[in-house]
């Protein structure tokens, strides 16, 4: 934080992200795999961290949910992420915690039980540009038909976009 990851990289320290959501098997694992793809396109893996994580335990140890994997396939996105619970110990170890909507913040506030990590908490949508400007969170396509996960992977390039711009800015 005050440095860009470019920045930190120069001292050998990675930037950490973590995507978080709901069930760990939709939204964030699209994220993980956008924001991985992005980063792998600009030759910067070296100086990131990605991963995912729910709030929930629910789908604990399963494969993405298969429409999103299907949705992901159809523009060349592998989503191989398997669905793990967020844990206090991610609040420290990550330099930001990407939620994809308030319900997803407030989950996360919860577990930060000393206030020590609020500053990390930031939300997918606060990276949109002008065209998705209107989204105010990342809307939980689980129980809707297919034209959810594609608004969900339009959403999540645009905003994946914005967050990577955010982070190697060297001003
Ligand atoms: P996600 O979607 O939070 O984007 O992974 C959901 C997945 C499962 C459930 C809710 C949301 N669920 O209620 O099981």
């Amino acid at each position: 934080m005050g440095m860009s990851a470019v920045g930190r990289s120069k001292l050998m320290n990675k930037t950490k992200v973590l995507f978080v959501c709901l069930g760990n098997i939709c939204r964030s694992p699209a994220a993980d795999a956008i924001f991985n793809q992005l980063v792998s396109e600009k030759n910067l893996q070296h100086i990131f961290e990605i991963d995912s994580a729910g709030t929930s335990a629910h789908h604990e140890g399963e494969q993405a949910d298969a429409r999103m994997r299907e949705a992901g396939l159809r523009r060349s996105l592998s989503i191989p992420s398997i669905s793990r619970q967020l844990v206090v110990q991610d609040l420290e170890h990550y330099d930001y915690i990407i939620v994809m909507d308030d319900s997803n913040y407030q989950n996360v506030l919860k577990l930060d039980t000393a206030n020590k990590y609020s500053g990390k908490v930031l939300k997918m949508t606060d990276y949109a540009s002008d065209e998705f400007k209107h989204f105010d969170a990342v809307p939980d396509p689980y129980f809707g038909g297919e034209e959810g996960f594609e608004k969900v992977l339009d959403l999540l390039e645009n905003t994946n976009l914005g967050l990577l711009e955010s982070l190697v800015r060297t001003d």
